[in-house]
């Protein structure tokens, strides 16, 4: 049917109106690609850049009282009571299911060798590069080292290169169960070997006050790993790996998980106890029954098993597990309980160092994604409070102050979220406040949907990476730093640094 009144549409008509059409189109596509061009091109990173506030425009102007990084450190004239050489390699290593992969060795494998130091050490460690192309570092994971000696490329120091070297020196304050990985390239350097446990043992008395400490007849390290292409190990080995303990002894089990993803922990054929997380003592632990216990990233979890009188103890993980009891006595299994422990309750509250409740600071990290372009890369990367690569806000505090930060994860995966130089103390997950023990942490989960508040004292100066510890997340832009104010460094990041920490 047509409408008599109306003239029919000649082909002129649509002639013109495609016109206006195409114009229209074509001036909205170099809108667009104009748009485009320009996020692309500011999202480059220049060929060299420094992290430090007056270079990144945050924060205050450093005057002449600033203070650089290289000059945090340990006490120059202590001598050293724990000393270590490490040779950093390249190697082809054999994982679990036999195929080999370009990884890392220290000191001829991986893991490196457990550093074992008492509270109050000072431990120095003399890093060596002997072919490692990339160059690399070691950072002393949950550790609060000097600044200095954070080992982060391109902020803390240069990248070590092959034939080069680095020594590392700090006191070991705090007892408990760390761990040492590399921090450069990380993503790649800790996942192909470059790590190693670090133990701080409690002297006698002071620090570690749980009972099932005093008790404890021995440690146990489990450092979790899985290698490129490998299934779960512990220490490199995969499936079951024994230790020998006398029936009824108690022994502390050092659970370290250095992998990119959240491990999970129970113990079969006994009761446990949770006694430390990331380092620090819980206050009061109770018995753990049926619960498995959750290690972020990065996380530690100290737990005391006592091995039964007519057997063995297994503390298991998906795929692997540790058998502690005489050679021989048979373990049980178990599968993984299907609750998990809550540290938001576990334990009973304990004095605390500051007002947690009278923050003189208090910063959000909101975790978010986007599609954009970082680093001239176009991609659906991580935002930070809404922002990207050089863009995302850097925390500045001054020493002393209580800093609260709220980290909230609007995104749809969880991320272990881990702050250099200092232990954060956990105060709410999703508004409800921590009423257990005095929840210290320096990886923590923070699962999809979640909020946590956290609080920590602003009592290491430096400049300080704050992190998304699935490493591949930092890369693809989920990392950012608290800078001390006045606080410079003299090193560069960039494609011509030879600085690429993530
Ligand atoms: Cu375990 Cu930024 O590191
Ligand atoms: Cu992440």
């Amino acid at each position: 049917m047509s409408d008599p009144d109306r003239p029919a549409e000649g082909p002129e008509t649509a002639y013109r109106f495609s016109t206006t059409a195409r114009r229209a189109v074509v001036a909205l596509l170099a809108v667009a690609i104009g748009w485009a061009a320009w996020l692309w091109w500011d999202s480059r990173v220049p060929a060299t850049y420094s992290v430090a506030p007056t270079h990144a425009g945050h924060g205050a102007q450093v005057g002449a009282d600033g203070v650089d990084v290289v000059d945090l450190t340990a006490d120059p004239d202590r001598p050293d009571d724990v000393r270590m050489r490490l040779e950093a390699r390249s190697a082809t290593l054999t994982n679990s299911n036999g195929g080999s992969f370009r990884g890392y060795t220290l000191n001829g494998s991986s893991p490196g060798p457990e550093i074992r130091a008492r509270e109050g050490d000072m431990v120095e460690v003399a890093l060596h590069n002997i072919d490692v192309a990339d160059g690399t570092t070691l950072h002393w994971h949950g550790v609060d080292v000097p600044a200095a000696m954070d080992g982060v490329a391109g902020v803390t120091q240069d990248a070590v290169h092959p034939g080069g070297s680095f020594t590392y020196r700090f006191v070991a304050e705090d007892p408990g169960t760390y761990w040492y990985h590399a921090h450069q390239v990380s993503h790649e350097q800790v996942i192909g070997g470059l790590l190693g446990p670090l133990v701080i043992e409690p002297v006698a008395g002071t620090g570690q006050d749980t009972d099932a400490d005093a008790d404890a007849d021995a440690d146990a390290t489990m450092l979790l790993h899985t290698y490129p292409g490998g299934s779960r190990t512990i220490a490199g080995v995969p499936e079951e790996t024994r230790r020998d303990a006398a029936p009824g002894a108690t022994i502390r089990v050092r659970a370290i998980n250095t992998d990119n993803v959240t491990a999970q922990v129970w113990v079969a054929g006994a009761d446990a106890r949770l006694l430390a997380v990331d380092g620090t003592d819980l206050h009061e632990p109770g018995v753990v029954k049926n619960r498995r216990i959750r290690l972020a990233a990065g996380a530690r979890a100290d737990l005391a098993v006592t091995v039964p009188v007519d057997g063995a103890v297994r503390v298991q993980s998906p795929g692997v597990s540790l058998v502690l009891g005489p050679p021989d006595a048979v373990a049980p299994e178990a599968p993984s309980p299907a609750e998990e422990l809550d540290l938001l309750t576990y334990g009973t509250p304990a004095v605390l160092p500051f007002d947690a409740g009278a923050p003189d600071r208090s910063y959000e990290y909101r975790i978010g994604q986007r599609v954009g372009f970082l680093d001239g890369r176009p991609g659906y990367w991580w935002t930070i409070n809404g922002r990207m690569g050089r863009h995302v806000p850097m925390y500045t505090v001054n020493e002393g102050e209580v800093v609260a930060m709220r980290i909230v994860n609007r995104s749809p995966e969880v991320h272990p979220m881990h702050l250099h130089g200092h232990h954060v103390l956990v105060t709410a997950r999703d508004g409800r406040p921590a009423t257990g023990s005095p929840w210290w942490v320096d990886s923590l989960d923070v699962e999809a949907g979640e909020s946590y508040d956290i609080v920590f004292l602003a009592d290491n100066p430096g400049i300080w990476m704050d992190h998304c510890h699935n490493l591949p997340h930092a890369v693809e832009g989920l990392m950012t730093h608290v800078s001390y104010e006045g606080v410079t460094t003299p090193f560069l990041l960039g494609r011509g640094s030879g600085n690429e920490p993530e």
